[in-house]
């Protein structure tokens, strides 16, 4: 707490309110009063300049590109963690003893099951779904399962419906494939890591033995944690909405998984490999730059720009690095990631990007990778979504045991017609 103060004047009146400090990072005006004091709301769509929450499990400085996970920044968790380590850095607050990562895998590794009902959803979808649309539905369906964790008040079932969320998603994301390509369903081994036994239940058929090579395995393990969470982005800040009114757990994530699809989030990841794939051939390059220029052409970039990076996505560099050890390692040489590169150093160059600070972002070379192991890009996102979970039940869990948190209710500046008289239909 600081004595600092920020003054509001309107209409000749001041309006005092107090200014909070984070531990890094900006300080917040705090403007929970200014309603009552003033009767006047802030009007902030998109929440460009608006803290939703305090929070302490990410740190993001999007000026630097820095991005902090219970304060470690992403490259250093990305080299040297793994993803369960990670998972639990954000669930608990610190990296766990070894006896603590143990347990904490331990329990993953014995929820990655889910109810034998479970598997009737999925045959109620058709077989060309999205996985995206079976996601958001069948995790939405666990609310209906496990009413041992739902009891939100309590930290201990709160915990438990976290590790389910955490370990039944790559079940449910390998059944959402196998179910689209129409081979069986796999299930999960609990000898196997985390990533290996999620590879195995979407790759492995019951016809053969599948080995799960190590190299793919800690591309697929860094890929997550490079994913598993970002602070208040859209679907995070949907999940706490959804959670604040105190609804089922599952059903929270559930939402977020549906806001995570969107192009402009989440889906960046799928239409980023489309976008390489349209231009082709490096040669074509400049002829999209230009189009992502044009204010006349709707067409943007994917896998460029972020609302709140304004250098070089810290996560992006290790994506590239990532892309090149998975293609050199299973020998391929795939021109999407020439035309990846060439695009890259043409956009970085021209004042356009550079005036407006737009770098690649996450997904622009997430594809690469995900395609070199076999998935089709429509899995891109669901993967996406396996490893925010592990954001969203940390945020979930946070938000349930702030004792600030109140329901979310925005409010609005109202532009409709103003009062008046109801007609009947045969008098208008
Ligand atoms: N290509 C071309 N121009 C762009 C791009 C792009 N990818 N991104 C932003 N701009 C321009 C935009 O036209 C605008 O120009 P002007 O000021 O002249 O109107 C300016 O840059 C600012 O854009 P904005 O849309 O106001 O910025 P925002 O913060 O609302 O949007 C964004 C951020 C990520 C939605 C946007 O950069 C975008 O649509 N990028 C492509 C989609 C993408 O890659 N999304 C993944 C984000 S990272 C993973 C995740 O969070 O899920």
């Amino acid at each position: 707490m600081t004595d600092k103060t920020a003054t509001l004047s309107v209409g000749g009146k001041d309006y005092e309110m107090p200014v909070l400090p984070g531990s890094v990072g900006p300080e917040v005006v705090d403007i929970r009063k200014f309603y009552g004091q003033s009767g006047m709301f802030t009007y902030d769509p998109g929440f460009t300049s608006t803290a939703s929450a305090q929070s302490a499990i990410t740190f993001i400085d999007g000026e630097e590109g820095i991005l902090l996970h219970r304060g470690y920044p992403i490259d250093q968790l990305a080299e040297k963690s793994t993803f369960m380590e990670v998972a639990y850095l954000l669930l608990h607050g610190d990296l766990p003893k070894k006896d603590e990562l143990d347990e904490f895998v331990h329990m993953i590794t014995y929820h990655t099951m889910v109810h034998e009902q479970l598997a009737h959803f999925f045959r109620g979808f058709r077989r060309d779904a999205h996985p995206m649309s079976i996601m958001t539905g069948v995790v939405g369906a666990l609310s209906a399962f496990y009413h041992d964790s739902t009891d939100i008040t309590d930290p201990q079932q709160r915990l438990i419906a976290s590790h389910r969320l955490i370990a039944k998603m790559p079940t449910i994301a390998a059944m959402a494939y196998k179910y689209s390509v129409g081979q069986p369903f796999v299930y999960p081994r609990n000898d196997l890591s985390y990533v290996g036994n999620f590879l195995r239940m979407t790759f492995s058929v019951p016809a053969e033995e599948y080995e799960v090579n190590p190299i793919l395995e800690r591309a697929m393990d860094r890929i997550f944690i490079l994913h598993a969470d970002h602070e208040q982005n859209a679907s995070t800040s949907t999940v706490r909405l959804a959670g604040s009114s105190g609804a089922n757990p599952f059903a929270c994530i559930a939402s977020g998984i549906a806001c995570l699809w969107g192009p402009a989030h989440g889906g960046a990841n799928e239409a980023a490999l489309n976008m390489l794939r349209e231009i082709g051939d490096a040669g074509n390059v400049k002829k999209y730059v230009d189009r992502a220029k044009d204010k006349n052409d709707p067409f943007r970039l994917m896998g460029f720009g972020h609302r709140v990076y304004k250098n070089y996505d810290p996560r992006a560099k290790v994506m590239q690095q990532t892309a090149q050890e998975v293609l050199d390692e299973l020998n391929i040489s795939d021109p999407v990631l020439d035309v990846a590169r060439e695009l890259e150093q043409i956009a970085l160059n021209d004042d356009y990007f550079i005036e407006k600070k737009l770098y690649p972002n996450v997904d622009f070379y997430s594809g690469v990778i995900l395609n070199a192991i076999g998935f089709p890009t429509e899995m891109f996102t669901a993967l996406f979504a396996l490893a925010r979970t592990t954001g969203w039940v940390a945020q979930w869990n946070e938000m349930i045991s702030d004792p600030e948190q109140k329901i979310g209710r925005p409010r609005q500046l109202y532009v409709g017609a103003t009062e008046r008289d109801y007609v009947p239909v045969d008098e208008r």
